[in-house]
């Protein structure tokens, strides 16, 4: 097959996390006969510093002229001061949009090998920790209005909306009921219904779709009481469906607990197969062009490129594998790294996987 895929390569250590997806990437097309074509596009900080904008319309473009696109984490101190349009995150925030994905999937799950890096009790690790997250991604707050302006008495007040219509709620319901089917079949919808009236019609909707999914073991959870559930029964979780910034709170706890969040992948997409793959982690510019930042999650991220949209199962699994084999061998960047392991770098660890491939 012949792909074309977007690359954008981030900014602070991202674009060396990238070059090793990039590594893994070449060895499956090698190995399996494919032709895999990589556009560069320019968004976030490094859009900034080269056109004043996060991301022009024409990198956007770029991105949806792809079969998918495959990125590093952006932003970075550098870019902190600009006002809200200008930040290096309105960039990914547009093209979430701009390609209309919906649906962010960020699954958690506990690599064996790393069970000890976990902070949780080892009684409740060996439970097991394998869930997704489905988090609702061009929605809700984060595309609601955003105003400050000043009140009569010359005080400033903010204001951030939070609007849901039924649609963008049925549309998110669907992707996590369609997961749970092919999972366990638990699906809990995290919200603040004691409180919040977008969450209500979450509720009413979730519910409706329900009778679509009856073997679906559908729940309801609020908000505040899954963040304490998350770090004290995780294994209760199949799928969690929740709106944007829930998840992305809830993510970011959810990592947390598998022991290291360099080794967590996420998916998006919308309709189609146009997707956007990226670690959940952020660009680590405590340690950029060190060579110590993990590659773990963007190459797995690439994996997941393969498999939901590009249909390559065999190759995604390849990936995992080799990935698993590396960890069993000890093989170990410095945020995974135990006693008796042998500690390695970003580049040194994405030879390694290649070498399992
Ligand atoms: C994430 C990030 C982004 C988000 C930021 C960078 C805008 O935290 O992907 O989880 O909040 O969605
Ligand atoms: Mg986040």
């Amino acid at each position: 097959m012949v792909k074309n895929i977007a690359l954008i390569r981030g900014d602070c250590a991202s674009p060396e996390i990238v070059a090793e997806a990039v590594k893994v990437l070449d060895r499956i097309a090698e190995k399996y006969n494919h032709t895999f074509n990589y556009t560069e596009v320019d968004m976030g900080g490094a859009a900034i510093d080269k056109y004043g904008d996060p991301l022009p319309q024409h990198e956007l473009d770029k991105c949806l002229a792809s079969d998918s696109v495959l990125m590093g984490s952006i932003g970075g101190p550098k870019w902190e001061g600009l006002p809200g349009e200008k930040r290096a995150e309105k960039g990914l925030l547009r093209l979430r949009a701009g390609m209309k994905l919906f649906s962010n999937n960020r699954p958690a799950k506990i690599w064996p090998q790393l069970a000890a890096a976990s902070p949780l009790k080892e009684s409740i690790v060996e439970k097991g920790i394998d869930f997704i997250i489905v988090r609702e991604l061009i929605g809700g707050v984060y595309f609601g209005n955003h105003e400050t302006h000043v009140l009569e008495n010359g005080e400033k007040q903010a204001v951030d909306s939070m609007p849901y219509s039924e649609h963008e709620i049925e549309r998110i319901g669907r992707v996590g009921f369609e997961t749970a089917m092919k999972r366990n079949k638990k699906l809990c919808c995290v919200d603040k219904a004691n409180v919040l009236d977008t969450s209500r019609l979450w509720r009413e909707v979730l519910r409706r779709l329900h009778a679509e999914y009856p073997e679906v073991e559908y729940s309801e959870m609020f908000v505040d009481n899954a963040a304490m559930q998350i770090c004290k029964n995780p294994s209760q979780f199949d799928v969690i469906v929740t709106e944007n910034m829930f998840g992305d709170i809830l993510s970011d706890e959810a990592s947390e607990i598998t022991g290291s969040i360099g080794m967590i992948p996420s998916s998006s997409l919308g309709e189609g197969t146009l997707g956007l793959y990226e670690p959940i982690h952020g660009s680590a510019p405590d340690i950029m062009g060190q060579d110590k930042i993990n590659p773990i999650a963007t190459i797995l991220a690439a994996g997941m490129m393969l498999r939901y949209s590009f249909g390559m199962t065999e190759e995604a699994d390849d990936i995992e594998a080799a990935v698993g084999k590396v960890l069993d061998k000890g093989i170990r960047t410095p945020d995974i790294m135990s006693e008796g392991c042998t500690l390695v770098g970003c580049s040194a660890m994405g030879d390694a996987i290649i070498a399992e491939i």
